[in-house]
């Protein structure tokens, strides 16, 4: 609303201005009409009286006229006539205003002179009078009559500009509110919503001004944005798929290894059983013996197929440390099958791990630490060790993460594989990167990693160095609670 009290401002000391030029302009006009009258006035008493004074002196002589002047000045109400002699020297016979203002009488003018500070208006007319002086009437008149005037008409002046100022502001709150502060308020808190991600909710003001213009181009802008981010989150989405795919492929190739054996047994025992072989218990053995292996196939085969299954997105407290169990399971086969020791991490590493909650969708976090773990098996010689652990770490995360110093939930994937240099450690993830064969590996693996943990607000930290092996670090921020949920 700060908008609103500004253009009120403006428009009150606006109003405020026109209504002082106004008065002052009033006052001007009001001062020069009065002034014309008083002189018409005063002008055609003094002429008349003036006559008269000049035939009594000249008839009958200096105190005949001034007789004839008191007598016809008391008839002449509120304006005083007193005859004056330019160069007199005592009071009684003094001009009130300074003799060089009445030079001009000497050529027969009119001199009219204001005196403000006694408030009177003195106008002075010749009168040729057989005397070697110079005479003159002095017409007093009063500007108590118009400073009255002035002060009623600025009294009303004053209301009637307080009114219009107070009319105005009224007027320019109840319409910038309406028209200015609440739409503009709704447009602000509109864009907030959308620098928030914030994309629903289209914003409608219902005026066909400006701001309505504005809200209209605002609801097109989020339409869009909104299009294009379904787009976006549909193709990464199908990557992430793709990813998936890539590795359950890779996984595929470790289980069908790893059920050869399974299936030797199951085949011997039925064999055992149709060829009459076994007989009593054996043949109870036998057959519960196939059960264990076709069981075991099924688990294994079980989580391959969870982990292909697209699931919806969901972000619920997940423990650290039975996914990186789970995951482990999962890559068993190829650990195997590369002759490499896969360490779950510990039941109780003395880190609090075990207790760790992530805020995280569980079927991409599983994809990522999966895509770790496969890249440590690859990157291990037989022999080799990968291992797992789960910790909380206190630390301020990377600037492109931003935020303060707190803690996170740290997953480690240590490999003592052949490592990277600096060349090959700053471009994994990169889309498609890879230092693998052609049909090995597509190089997405940790490029999508990178994009579901960012999206977890959490990063990815690695150290390598060649033939040191290698360690991948993912930090996520910690759930509020401490249970997964069932
Ligand atoms: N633990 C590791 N040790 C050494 N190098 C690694 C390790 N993890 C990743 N890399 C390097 O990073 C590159 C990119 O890994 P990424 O997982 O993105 O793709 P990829 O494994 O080559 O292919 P895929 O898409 O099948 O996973 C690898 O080709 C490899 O050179
Ligand atoms: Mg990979």
């Amino acid at each position: 609303m700060r908008l609103t009290r500004k253009f009120i401002a403006a428009l009150v000391i606006g109003v405020a201005l026109v209504a002082l030029v106004q008065g002052y302009l009033d006052y001007q006009r009001d001062r020069e009409v009065f002034d014309r009258l008083l002189r018409g006035e005063a002008a055609s008493l003094g002429r008349a009286l003036g006559r008269g004074v000049a035939d009594v002196w000249q008839r009958d002589g200096e105190a005949a006229a001034r007789q004839f002047l008191d007598s016809a000045a008391s008839k002449t109400g509120r304006v005083l006539a007193r005859w004056v002699w330019i160069d007199a020297k005592s009071r009684h016979d003094q001009p009130r205003a300074a003799r060089a203002d009445l030079a001009p009488l000497l050529q027969d003018q009119i001199v009219v002179v204001r005196d403000d500070e006694r408030r009177f208006m003195l106008t002075y007319i010749r009168v040729d009078v057989p005397e070697a002086r110079v005479g003159a009437l002095e017409i007093a008149q009063s500007l108590e009559q118009f400073d009255a005037y002035v002060n009623a008409s600025l009294r009303t002046q004053v209301i009637a500009s307080a009114s219009a100022v107070a009319f105005a502001a009224v007027l320019a709150l109840a319409l910038g509110v309406v028209f200015i502060g609440r739409p503009i308020s709704r447009l602000a808190a509109k864009a907030r919503r959308v620098g928030t991600g914030d994309l629903s909710g289209p914003l409608r003001l219902g005026q066909r001004d400006e701001l309505g213009e504005l809200a209209n181009e605002i609801n097109l802008m989020c339409e869009r944005l909104s299009d294009e981010r379904g787009a976006r989150e549909l193709a990464t989405e199908q990557l992430r798929h793709a990813d998936r795919l890539t590795t359950v492929g890779k996984l595929a190739s470790g289980l069908a290894h790893e059920l050869g054996t399974p299936l030797n047994v199951v085949r011997g025992r039925a064999k055992l059983i149709t060829d009459r072989e076994v007989e009593g218990q054996d043949v109870v053995d036998s057959a519960r013996i196939v059960v264990e292996q076709a069981e075991r196939m099924t688990a294994l085969i079980r989580q391959l197929l969870d982990f292909a299954r697209p699931r919806p997105l969901q972000k619920l407290p997940v423990n650290a440390a039975g996914l990186a169990r789970r995951v482990c399971e999962l890559v068993a086969t190829i650990a195997r099958k590369g002759n490499v020791v896969l360490v779950p991490p510990a039941a109780d590493d003395g880190g609090g791990g075990e207790d760790l909650h992530a805020e995280a969708d569980d079927g991409q976090l599983t994809q990522v630490v999966t895509n770790l773990v496969v890249n440590a098996v690859q990157a291990t010689p037989a022999g080799g060790e990968v291992s797992l652990a789960c910790r909380a770490m206190d630390r301020a995360p990377p600037p492109y993460v931003g935020g303060a110093r707190r803690t996170w939930v740290a997953i480690e994937v240590r490999d003592s594989g052949s490592g990277m240099d600096d060349a090959t450690r700053t471009r994994i993830f990169e889309p498609f990167y890879t230092t693998k064969e052609v049909g090995d590996g597509t190089g997405l693996g940790l490029s999508i990693s990178w994009g579901i943990v960012r999206e977890h607000g959490g990063w990815i930290d690695v150290v390598s160095s060649p033939n040191k092996g290698s360690r991948f670090t993912v930090y996520l921020p910690t759930s509020e609670s401490k249970k997964e949920p069932a």
